[in-house]
Parts: structure tokens; C-alpha cells; sequence
């Protein structure tokens, strides 16, 4: 059974019910976001995280945004309303490419339906509205499944697969990136085993992504963070797949922090390194990884433990949420539409062109 991370529950004058990711795996509870702020909440806090699962959500962030119109406002106010909910929504995370393109494109799809329809009553952009968060919906359910379907041959009869973080059902509206073909192999009926770095501080990993393969049937090996390099030498690992928060022109790539060392321990030992990302997740408008921003969260995320402090009052921490993996350390890059081997600034421009 794969998780439904996220659904709109009703017509326009509806609500996104959330799986609340902070409280798994000890309890599945659902959130229910009903106007901008509580979603913009929840994605900062990550009850939804994820890079293609922020961006979905915040599409429907906007429509919640639209609820705040009567029929009363003109389209001036109409338009500043709509721009007002993205800018908001926009604010709640920074590195996730998803997040921006699903707003810019929810906003230019009701401008466009503005600018054609400028006398259509209010309603009919709210559900112009509601319909292209739909869409962009609808298109990750099938950009995860087409991820699944070319990425399931890199994983062999008998392999282990190393994963970083959550890419799976949890992070997207459909069945993940990095896990999808893991997902797509088991329905096959290959065996093979995953291990799970745990991914501190906030453990994705031993939290979700074993979850996750577990309720699917997928053996799963949890391990600390710092076990990766001693699993490799010791020979467990034949490819390493993990997805991706926003990947640059020339192919550097951010996702979850400890991501980039994975990649030079995979290049040390001669494992494939794989990331696996649907296009929404490509910003061709900067060069290189150095163009990123990444995300600096509280410091408490790392001086506690659950609730038990570890490390003295007052020390100082540094809390990247995301590093960048050089392109030069990806083997191949799994999309929807196919494999980028040997990612570069030419190969991914062809890539996504077709
Ligand atoms: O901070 P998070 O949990 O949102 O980070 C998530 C990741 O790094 C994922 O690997 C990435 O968003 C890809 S999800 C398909």
C-alpha cells in the first residue's frame, strides 16, 4: 500500500488534508489545512516535505488563498489576492525549485484566465484555479510512476540499495522519485534489500523511507548516518538513489544534507550514484549548484533529540538542511522522460527539451 501524502477534500470551498510527517511513524495522523497560514505552516515544520509534495501543496495553498475573496472584489483585487498567496506561500521554505515553479505556474494560469475572461464571475477563476492545482497534481501521480518504470532496471536481482532522506510516496503526490523504482522492482517480483541512512537531524530516513518500503513489503536496514562509507567497503551497496530538491543547469544537485558525502563515498568504492527527480525539479536558470539556496534551520534540530537535550546551552550549530552533489559525482539522473547519464549543462538541455 503506498501512502496518499496530500489530497484536496471537496469543491473550491475545500481543504488539503495533509499526513502529518512530524508524528510518523508512531501515529498516522491527518492535518487539515484550511487557510494559507496553516499550510504555510505546515510546510515550514515540515508535516509535508518533500520537494514535489511542497510544490503540489502550495498550488493548492493558492486556492485556499482565493477563498478570501467575495464576489465584491474586483479583478484588481482579485489579481493582488492571488500574488499576495504565492509571495506568502513562496516565503515558507527556500530550496525546493517545486515549490516556486507549481506557484509561478498556478499564478500565470489565473492571469491568463483573467486577462481572457476579465467580466467572469469570481467563481470561475477560483475553479480555474482549483483545476490547474489539479493538474499539477495529476501530472507528479504520473511523473513519479514514468520515474519508477525507467529507473527499476538499475536495481538488480539480489542488490542493496542505499537511500538518503525520504523521495518516496511521502515526498510527492504519487509514489516518489527515489523510491519509485524501488517500488516498480518489488511489483516485479525482484528481491532486494534497501538500507536507509537514518538522516539526522530530523530522520527522514529511519522515520519515513523505512516506514514507507516496510507497509510496501520492501526489506528495509536502517542505519546511522555514519555507517554508509563501513556498508560500502564492507560490499552490501550496488547503487545509491536518492532524489533531488532543486538541480542546476549543468547537473549539480541539492537534496537533503549528507547527500554529497554519499556521492564521494560512492565514487571511493565504484558504486553507481543515481538521482531521481522529476523535470519540476530542474531550475535551468542557474548555472551551477553554487546558485542554490539552502536552507538554514533552528539550531534545536540539532542540539535535541526527540525531546532529551545533547549537546551543552548555548554551543553554537550550524544546520544546513541541503548540500549540493557535484554533477561530476552522479552517475545518471532518472526522470520521467528517460536517463540523463553523465549529467551536463548539454545532455540536460536535450533531455528536457523532449
Ligand atoms: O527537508 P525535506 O524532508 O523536505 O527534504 C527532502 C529531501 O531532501 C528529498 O530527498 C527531496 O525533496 C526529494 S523528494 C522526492
Amino acid at each position: 500500500m503506498i501512502a496518499q501524502t496530500l489530497k484536496w477534500v471537496g469543491d473550491v470551498n475545500g481543504f488539503l488534508e495533509l499526513i502529518d510527517q512530524r508524528r510518523l511513524p508512531g501515529e498516522f495522523v491527518k492535518l487539515q489545512c484550511r487557510n494559507t497560514e496553516q499550510l504555510y505552516e505546515a510546510i515550514k515544520t515540515l508535516a509535508v516535505r518533500g520537494a514535489p509534495a511542497i510544490g503540489v501543496s502550495a498550488a493548492y495553498g493558492v486556492v485556499l488563498g482565493m477563498q478570501k475573496l467575495t464576489e465584491a472584489d474586483n479583478v484588481e483585487r482579485r489579481l493582488e489576492v492571488l500574488a499576495k498567496s504565492c509571495k506568502y506561500l513562496a516565503l515558507s521554505r527556500p530550496t525546493a525549485i517545486n515549490l516556486f515553479w507549481a506557484l509561478d505556474r498556478v499564478r500565470k494560469s489565473a492571469e491568463e484566465f483573467v486577462a481572457g475572461k476579465p467580466d467572469a464571475k469570481l467563481p470561475a477563476l477560483r475553479e480555474a484555479v482549483l483545476t490547474e492545482a489539479n493538474a499539477i497534481y495529476q501530472e507528479d501521480v504520473e511523473m513519479c510512476r514514468r520515474i519508477g518504470e525507467n529507473g527499476e532496471k538499475f536495481i538488480k536481482p539480489g542488490a542493496g540499495i542505499l537511500t538518503h532522506c525520504n523521495a518516496g510516496a511521502l515526498a510527492t503526490a504519487g509514489q516518489g522519485t527515489a523510491l519509485s523504482p524501488m517500488f516498480e522492482a518489488h511489483k516485479k517480483g525482484r528481491k532486494f534489500k534497501v538500507y536507509s541512512d537514518e538522516t539526522r537531524p530530523l530522520l527522514q530516513g529511519a522515520r519515513l523511507t523505512a516506514w514507507e518500503l516496510k507497509q510496501a513489503g520492501i526489506e528495509v536496514v536502517v542505519i546511522c548516518d555514519n555507517m554508509a562509507g563501513c556498508v560500502m567497503k564492507q560490499g552490501h551497496i550496488n547503487a545509491v538513489i536518492t532524489g533531488a530538491d532543486r538541480i542546476a543547469a549543468n547537473g549539480d544537485t541539492a537534496n537533503k544534507i549528507g547527500t554529497y558525502s554519499l556521492s564521494i563515498l560512492a565514487r571511493e568504492h565504484g558504486i553507481p550514484f543515481y538521482i531521481a527527480a522529476p523535470s519540476s525539479t530542474f531550475d535551468l536558470s542557474i548555472k551551477s549548484g553554487d546558485e542554490i539556496p539552502i536552507e538554514q534551520r533552528a539550531d534545536e534540530e540539532v542540539t535535541t533529540f526527540g525531546k532529551t537535550q545533547i549537546a551543552p546551552d548555548g554551543v553554537k550549530v550550524y544546520n544546513p538542511a541541503f548540500d549540493v552533489t557535484d554533477a561530476s559525482n552522479i552517475t545518471a539522473i532518472i526522470t520521467e522522460k528517460g536517463i540523463i547519464e553523465n549529467p551536463c549543462t548539454d545532455s540536460i538541455s536535450k533531455h528536457l527539451r523532449f
